[in-house]
């Protein structure tokens, strides 16, 4: 098969990355991240999430971020929203798209989002009516598709299941979340396969945790099956607060560093997304996760 010629690449560090960080990190520092990555060229970003802030405490303070950030046009800032509340939250604070989670493990599920599986799709379906309603548009995740924490193997047919029911309430992509990067190039063509006999494969995005090291070949694997959206989080940041051990996701600058080697355009500059890495890491005093942005700074 060939690879897709466009690439959309979904930032989540600013997310996916600070809310697995130990250090707290100030609402001013948020801000000046999700406007570095806009500088850098990067069209859509998770800024933040509305769930409870008992839960996910480096989270708290999303409505600030959206409140200060510079929006550039032709770019989405979106949030994650676990219930009706979380949309309520997000619409008061402007944001235009919301993402739905759910997982494709029972155990996962209640250990995140403390409802069932089916509870939780139950939870999504007023969320979006109202964000249907009201013009948002809802995109769609389900965690541990290549293995969970506490279950271990997830069947593809079980992930294809949870991503038909997201897509079929209206989530216009699904991201397909390996929450514990633990998945491998041949099992990630065969997820895609299969779940593409559910969902059109430019309407499903792949989320790859780097814990195993597998996740560039994780998304190379994805190109060869048709898959053009990709989750990545800027220096690697992050992890998953249920999921031991899980380490950030694929770093955004490796990422397109990869993606340009292969002629595939992004509309990124790597510099400047690389200075935004940095300066993040700096922040948190933590070592930056991207090889590209290490090597490229190093020299
Ligand atoms: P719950 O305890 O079952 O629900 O939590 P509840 O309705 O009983 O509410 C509990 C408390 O939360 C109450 O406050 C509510 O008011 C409050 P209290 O009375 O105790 O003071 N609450 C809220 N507060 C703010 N915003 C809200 C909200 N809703 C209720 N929207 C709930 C259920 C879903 C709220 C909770 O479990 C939660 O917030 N979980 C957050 C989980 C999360 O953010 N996980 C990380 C993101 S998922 C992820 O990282 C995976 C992904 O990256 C893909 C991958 O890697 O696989 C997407
Ligand atoms: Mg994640």
């Amino acid at each position: 098969m060939t690879l897709p010629t466009h690439v959309r690449l979904i930032e989540v560090g600013p997310r996916d990355g600070l809310q697995n960080e130990a250090r707290a990190i100030s609402v001013a520092d948020k801000i000046r991240l999700v406007d570095q990555l806009g500088a850098a060229g990067v069209r859509y970003i998770e800024v933040g999430s509305f769930v409870s802030p008992k839960w996910v405490p480096q989270m708290a303070g999303s409505a600030e971020v959206f409140a200060g950030i510079k929006r550039k046009v032709g770019a989405t800032y979106a949030a994650l929203t676990p219930n009706l509340r979380g949309l309520e939250q997000a619409m008061a604070a402007g944001v235009k798209e919301v993402a739905v989670f759910a997982a494709a493990s029972e155990a996962f599920s209640q250990r995140n989002i403390n409802c069932s599986i089916s509870e939780s799709l139950a939870r999504f379906g007023p969320v979006l009516d109202t964000a249907r309603q009201q013009g948002i548009r809802v995109r769609g995740y389900v965690s541990c598709v290549l293995g969970c924490p506490y279950e271990g193997d997830i069947r593809p047919q079980q992930v294809a299941s949870v991503a038909r029911e997201l897509y079929a309430m209206g989530c216009y992509e699904v991201s397909l979340g390996d929450t514990i990067g633990t998945g491998t190039p041949g099992a990630t063509r065969t997820l895609f396969d299969t779940v593409a006999a559910h969902i059109p494969r430019e309407h499903l995005a792949g989320h790859f945790h780097d814990t195993y090291g597998q996740a560039l070949a994780n998304i190379y694997a994805s190109l060869l099956e048709g898959i053009s959206a990709f989750d990545s989080s800027v220096a690697g940041l992050g992890g998953c607060p249920y999921a031991k051990g899980a380490s950030g996701n694929v770093a955004s600058e490796d990422v397109v560093y990869m993606l340009h080697g292969l002629g595939l355009h992004t509309g990124i500059d790597l510099d400047t997304l690389i200075a935004a890495g940095q300066q993040i890491c700096d922040v948190l005093e933590r070592p930056n996760g991207s090889r590209v942005a290490r090597a490229r700074l190093a020299g």
